[in-house]
């Protein structure tokens, strides 16, 4: 590893491209990764997205830039592909508070419930699921549900609140949250809307309600970019990761983006999605050594709910 830390950044950007071709291989990297690593990417996108990729590729390696459970996801999808983290370490809080035990214990609490988990679940959480969603179409999944059936929703309060909001579904709603998005301050929005008020606020369903409430647009990752490359405004405040604004700016250089900070003035980052660096990625590739391994037996209990989710979204033409 410390040898790739001698190199400049052309040289691991030139070594990439190499080892990706010699070795057939392909990057997928979501949104808040740094912007080097999205430009090394072949593809860049929300978890839906990437999920589409993971399944739908000929390459024999997939070189994952995201956190943890997303790369388990592309596991589960493509099982005899190799897949490579960067950092294997990179997790999702958010994904890790809900175990199987609570699950399992919601399940028996609520036997005639049908479980949508989201996707920032761990596999062993999929395989106790019924069907997956992203925040992209968590509302469509909910919607596909038959509607004298109740659901269990886990594990982000934020986002399951949205979409009961939304479809006016009886929902059981797991109490945990993203702690980039629960942080956003929301006086430092009002300020920034005084400031601005030509401002056009953009939130991702994991903040808080009552950011929400003031934002101008809800939506995943991939839905907060193609907004706000297509409306013909100025000024955007971002209520997400701010690693989203690299491709706002790639799109728009003129147009500005204003991070929502958190309530101690900082800015809102996943430490996680932040772990991954280009050293690493050149090391993953060159090495093959953190891989992203999982259980025949539990890639085949996760995958169900997880291509019930795609088929649906694919039916319904979302996330391509
Ligand atoms: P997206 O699916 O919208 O990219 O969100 C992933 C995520 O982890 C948000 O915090
Ligand atoms: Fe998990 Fe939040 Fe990071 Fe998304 S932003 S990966 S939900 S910790």
């Amino acid at each position: 590893m410390e040898k790739y830390r001698s190199y400049s950044k052309e040289q691991i950007i030139s070594e990439i491209k190499r080892l990706k071709t010699e070795k057939n291989a392909i990057i997928l990297a979501h949104y808040y990764v740094d912007g080097d690593l999205q430009d090394i990417a072949d593809y860049v996108g929300d978890s839906l997205g990437l999920a589409f990729k993971a399944s739908n590729t000929d390459a024999d390696i997939i070189l994952f830039i995201g956190v943890h459970f997303m790369a388990e996801t592309a596991k589960i999808l493509s099982p005899g592909k190799k897949i490579l983290m960067p950092d294997l370490s990179s997790g999702c809080p958010l994904a890790d508070s809900l175990s199987v035990e609570q699950l399992k214990a919601m399940r028996e609490q609520y036997p005639d419930h049908v479980v949508v988990s989201y996707v920032n679940t761990t596999a062993e959480v999929k395989a106790l699921s019924d069907i997956i969603c992203t925040s992209s179409n968590a509302v469509d999944i909910v919607s596909s549900i038959p509607e004298d059936t109740p659901i269990i929703f886990g594990p982000d309060k934020n986002l399951g609140n949205y979409v009961k909001g939304l479809t006016e579904r009886e929902m059981v709603i797991w109490q945990g949250a993203c702690p980039v998005h629960l942080n956003f301050s929301y006086d430092r929005l009002v300020e920034l809307k005084q400031k601005y008020p030509d401002a056009i606020v953009l939130a991702h369903p994991e903040c808080d309600k009552q950011i929400l409430l003031k934002a101008d647009y809800i939506g995943s990752t991939s839905k907060i970019i193609k907004f706000s490359q297509k409306l013909d405004a100025q000024r955007f405040i971002i209520a997400t990761e701010p690693g989203v604004i690299h491709q706002m700016k790639k799109a728009n250089p003129n147009k500005e983006y204003i991070p929502l900070p958190r309530k101690d003035n900082k800015q809102s980052i996943c430490v996680n999605m932040k772990k991954h660096d280009l050293a690493k990625a050149l090391w993953a590739l060159d090495t093959e050594i953190p891989e992203v391994n999982l259980s025949q037996d539990l890639i085949e209990r996760a995958y169900r709910p997880i291509k019930r989710m795609l088929d649906i979204s694919e039916q319904l033409g979302l996330g391509k």
